[in-house]
């Protein structure tokens, strides 16, 4: 597209914003300093902000890594149905899917390509997992055996997910490595990520910031993990839906995770343990800050 239209169609978007959700858009630009300051912090790090390794961790770097299944298959793969990963992927897949390992798991990957990954998850969750394949190509109908099941569709076709959902039950693994523009991931995580588990882990991947616009998407979604609902009577912060449902965002570079919680959170407890109070507490409390926090 050109490059002014792009601009062009993005500050018409912008407007539209303003006029749907006016207090929304200006929540979200109070925050715009932050993000700001954040971005050029990001964009201007130097080898000195990073350390070589830390002393603490210093003992492990020479044993044994622990075990990963996902990367000892892809490695050992050297022949056979192409799979196509970023390689630090491996480890994502072991630090949020290794629980599913040798269970009943139901998983979704759109993007199937030469069919490698498909094989991979089927190899590695064991014999009791169920691989449901995505593709807009025809040709991956090929793929189709047993345990696992192909659907041809655009997954940013909104009516293409609620046929799939009427076919296919609650899942506990999606993977997008489809089209990988900012448009089919969204569609994809609202029409599927309801269609997850309690439990469930759902993995964007291959979000390459320009001009992918899904990270933006992924700021306004868990900006709402951190609403505070407090009552000082109970010690306790009081849910959201929303808090109650999504337990963690994880961002890595061009992977997005989000995991469900695995039972509904209806409150964080906030308890105060210990006898001993730091000497602030009294004072401030005269002043109505109750805990001296401020
Ligand atoms: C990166 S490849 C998938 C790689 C594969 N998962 C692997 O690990 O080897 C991307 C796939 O997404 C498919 N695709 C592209 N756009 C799509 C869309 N809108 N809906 C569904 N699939 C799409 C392509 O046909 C292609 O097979």
């Amino acid at each position: 597209m050109n490059r002014y239209r792009e601009i062009l169609l993005d500050l018409v978007a912008l407007l539209e914003s303003f006029v749907r959700q006016p207090v929304e858009c200006f929540r979200l630009l109070r925050a715009l300093p932050q993000m700001l300051a954040g971005s050029l912090r990001a964009r201007d790090w130097t080898a000195a902000d990073s350390q070589k390794s830390s002393p603490a961790l210093a003992s492990q770097s020479n044993s044994e890594p622990s075990p990963n299944p996902f990367s000892d298959y892809f490695q050992s793969h050297t022949e056979g149905r192409g799979i196509w990963k970023l390689t630090h992927y491996l480890d994502v897949y072991q630090r949020h899917l290794a629980k599913f390992i040798g269970q009943e798991v139901h998983v979704v990957e759109i993007g199937i390509y030469s069919g490698g990954s498909l094989e991979m998850w089927k190899s590695c969750f064991g014999p009791k997992c169920k691989v449901y394949g995505v593709d807009i190509r025809e040709e991956c109908k090929v793929y189709a055996e047993d345990g696992v099941e192909i659907f041809i569709g655009d997954q940013e076709d909104r009516n293409f997910w609620q046929l799939f959902k009427q076919k296919v039950p609650k899942v506990d693994i999606l993977i997008d490595d489809g089209g990988h523009l900012t448009g089919q991931q969204i569609v994809t995580l609202e029409e599927m990520l309801p269609h997850l588990q309690p439990g469930g882990v759902f993995l964007c991947e291959d979000v390459i910031t320009v001009p992918n616009k899904f990270p933006g998407y992924i700021y306004g979604f868990s900006r709402y993990l951190n609403t505070y609902n407090y009552r000082a009577e109970d010690l306790q912060v009081d849910t959201s839906k929303f808090q109650s449902s999504i337990q963690s965002v994880h961002l890595y570079p061009y992977l997005t995770v989000i995991e469900k919680s695995p039972f509904p959170v209806n409150h964080f407890s906030l308890p105060m343990q210990g006898t001993e109070w730091r000497p602030l507490a009294a004072a401030a409390a005269a002043h109505g800050d109750e805990f001296g926090l401020r």
